[in-house]
């Protein structure tokens, strides 16, 4: 049983959610029925622990010591802590009631458990079937506010993870109440030193991995720029000092959300951490009338004593298993070619025929055809939001373009940016008031572009409709959605003066609302994410679209952190990634192009650069790589991922690994950045696999795509324990190489 309740003598009940390997426990405790964290980590036998008053100096409840309340109230270890009764760590929930005051709280009242899960109105969310996952809700009051508050807890049965999130109830006392704070979860730790991970980054270098040991006080990343950003990601790893790859404590926590966010760590005075995720509460302000409920996004915790590495992977299947929902989740994507790094905006008809001619005979299987196809839009400065084709580059207009494409035996995809409105723009013209700006202040523009106000019924309907009249106008196999602006002056014409604190949350879900109805609109249809790179590479997104577009970054080194970060959490067959041009746009770097496709592999698998013009040798490898993704493309969208080397870390190489969940298969991938004198060999130990089984060791060769006739023979342990040293052409930099593991 995932959950299970007891009511003690004193009436006190006790909550133990269990997965497969870990055990969280809480409890109600004393007359006011606060509800208290008790522990979270490996897996235990029974609900029984040590006391509650671990914390030396205050071992008390209040209904014994009255006089020293206070006390209690800042060191106890809520399970949701409420605001401004003494508590002064941060608290996960405040509001605005109608006498103008903010203190909230939090009393058990009631509890259910029941099988399945509950989905979380207009909000993406893992899902689970009744014999895959059980539900603890628990109902607390705050009856000054007239509020109810549940806790929402999922267990997953077979994966070691726990979602939550909370929901809030006006039931009447205050005809409104303005929630200005509700995050999703709380967790508190006690005692330990810890560290933390975090994912910084920027445009082209996102989510770099950052870890630092945990100080005192308050340590938080977050997003006030209404997406979850390329500069901080809705994540946060706690862990234990001696945690690595493979061995120690590693509890991450990511949201599901695609908007402002925080995720915040605080170590107290008494060395207890508390960490928190949810709604950024900054500009967070939702009215609650009489009779409303207002749900959280969810928060994904996982835990893992076997390292960050076991952490990644119990992410990965929850995601592949739990999150993401479309019908492509469980195929080989088609291998695509996308335009934007191979002609920018200066294309016509007869160039993308002539790119995809030359791919189709190569063996890729898509064009898409990314920017700058509508309006009069031959530079970034104009015509988002009028998506009418651009007739003068596309002669004969999309259905003659996806017709030819379809005719030389490829799909056909497109790339739209419809959360967006130029100024210079039809729509702009009609409807300056569908922008997202303030009254009495020039809006900041970014790359000559606003963002279109989501939050309003009329602007909703008019983008689906466009959206939708496109994707119905030819033959157009994927959608590209892209989105290259963050929110600035948060203000809506459409919301009155008591509801603008709604508008970053409303436009999340207005985002939602569009993506829900697409694909359900166009269940076929291959739904790519993306925002200028990878700013919305989150949770959030992969409900609607199994794959996001990770960084604009394709220098396959850079590529080397941004992939390791992004892999941390997310599933590789997620990752959009592709074979780049060279240079390098992004960074100047040439590297081979037997490398470029192998990072590529790690992830969805694509190209993006004009094939006609690429030097010839290239040209001729990509039917190698083609077949390269077709036979491992299965394993790296469905194995284990290991990590075995970090670039990142070592400033020389890179080693990944991918193995088959039978471990009877394995992908190893390694990258040589900087090469070595007299380096002919890495010595590498590989991990996951079965040390009694016997395996079959083949490199591929990029210049024929196969593998080598006849391989070296070696048990699981001797390659686990002793290693291998992956030979090969390491003279130089930037070197490739690519073996494959087989049960003999
Ligand atoms: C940003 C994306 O990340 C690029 O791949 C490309 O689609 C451009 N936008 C087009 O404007």
């Amino acid at each position: 049983m995932p959950v299970t309740c007891y009511t003690d003598e004193k009436k006190n009940i006790r909550f133990k959610l269990d997965t497969p390997a870990s055990t969280y426990i809480m409890q109600t405790a004393d007359t006011d029925g606060f509800l208290l964290h008790v522990y979270y980590g490996r897996r235990l036998k029974s609900m029984e622990t040590d006391d509650l008053g671990r914390i030396e100096q205050h071992p008390f409840l209040p209904s014994g010591n009255e006089r020293e309340r206070c006390s209690f109230m800042d060191c106890a270890p809520f399970e949701y802590p409420t605001h401004g009764l003494g508590d002064y760590r941060d608290d996960a929930f405040s509001v605005l009631n109608e006498n103008g005051h903010t203190a909230t709280s939090f009393s058990y009242l009631k509890h259910r458990v029941y099988k399945g899960k509950p989905g979380i109105k207009g909000l993406p969310a893992t899902f689970g079937k009744e014999e895959e996952c059980e539900t603890l809700e628990i109902t607390g009051e705050d009856t000054a506010n007239g509020l109810e508050i549940t806790l929402f807890y999922t267990v997953f049965e077979n994966t070691d993870a726990i979602a939550r999130h909370v929901s809030i109830k006006n039931t009447g006392r205050y005809k409104n109440i303005k929630l200005t704070k509700v995050l999703s979860s709380c967790t508190e730790f006690y005692g330990d030193e810890y560290d933390t991970i975090f994912l910084h980054g920027s445009w082209a270098r996102e989510r770099i991995i950052d870890r630092k040991p945990l100080g005192y006080g308050k340590h938080y990343v977050s997003s006030l720029r209404g997406e979850s950003s390329h500069q901080e990601h809705p994540f946060i790893t706690l862990l234990s000092k001696d945690a690595d790859e493979d061995r120690g404590d590693v509890y991450g926590f990511n949201f599901v959300y695609s908007g402002n966010f925080i995720a915040q760590a605080e170590k107290s005075q008494f060395d207890t951490v508390r960490v928190m995720m949810g709604i950024n509460p900054v500009d967070f302000c939702w009215n609650l009338k009489a009779g409303e409920v207002f749900e959280t996004p969810e928060v994904i915790s996982v835990y893992s004593h076997e390292g960050i590495g076991g952490m990644t992977r119990t992410f990965h299947d929850l995601y592949r298993n739990n999150l993401i929902r479309s019908r492509y989740r469980d195929c080989e994507r088609p291998i695509l070619i996308n335009n934007w790094e191979a002609t920018y905006f200066n294309f016509d008809t007869e160039k993308l025929i002539s790119i995809a001619k030359q791919a189709s005979e190569l063996g890729i299987e898509m064009l898409v055809m990314d920017d700058g196809w509508f309006g009069h839009r031959d530079d970034d400065s104009s015509s988002l939001g009028d998506w009418t084709v651009n007739e003068e580059k596309l002669k004969g207009g999309l259905k003659y373009l996806a017709d030819e494409i379809n005719k030389l035996g490829m799909k056909f995809g497109i790339w739209m940016e419809p959360e967006m409105i130029s100024p210079d723009s039809d729509l702009y013209r009609a409807h300056p008031d569908w922008a997202i700006q303030l009254p009495d202040r020039k809006a900041a523009m970014s790359r000559a572009q606003y963002v279109l106000d989501l939050s309003r019924r009329d602007v909703i309907e008019y983008t689906f409709g466009q959206i939708s009249r496109i994707l119905k106008s030819a033959n157009i196999s994927y959608l590209k959605w892209d989105m290259n602006r963050q929110l600035t002056d948060v203000g809506s014409f459409m919301l009155d003066k008591e509801e603008q604190g709604e508008l970053f949350h409303r436009y999340c879900l207005g985002v939602y609302e569009l993506q829900e109805r697409l694909v359900t609109e166009f269940p076929d249809l291959l739904l790519e994410n993306c925002s200028g790179g990878g700013a919305r590479f989150d949770p959030g997104m992969l409900y609607y679209s199994p794959q996001i577009w990770t960084s604009d970054d394709q220098d396959p080194v850079e590529r080397l952190k941004i992939q390791q970060g992004t892999a941390l959490i997310y599933p590789l067959s997620t990752m959009g990634a592709h074979v780049c041009d060279c240079p390098n746009h992004s960074t100047g770097r040439t590297t081979p192009f037997a490398t470029r496709g192998y990072v590529a592999l790690a992830g969805t698998f694509g190209y993006e650069l004009d094939v006609t013009r690429i030097p010839e040798e290239d040209r001729r490898m990509i039917p190698a790589q083609v077949a390269m993704y077709h036979k491992y493309n299965k394993l790296v969208r469905n194995g284990d991922y290991y990590r075995v080397a970090s670039y990142l870390e070592n400033r020389e190489w890179d080693c990944w690994e991918v193995v088959s969940k039978d471990k009877t298969e394995a992908l190893v991938t390694i990258v040589n950045v900087i090469g070595r004198v007299n380096y002919k060999a890495r010595l590498i130990k590989l991990k996951g696999l079965n040390p009694q089984k016997k395996y079959v060791l083949k490199y591929f060769d990029m210049n024929t795509g196969d593998e080598e006739k006849n391989g070296m023979t070696l048990y699981g342990d001797a390659l686990m324990y002793a290693g291998i040293n992956m030979t090969g052409d390491y003279h130089g930099d930037f070197k490739g190489r690519l073996l494959h593991i087989n049960e003999a």
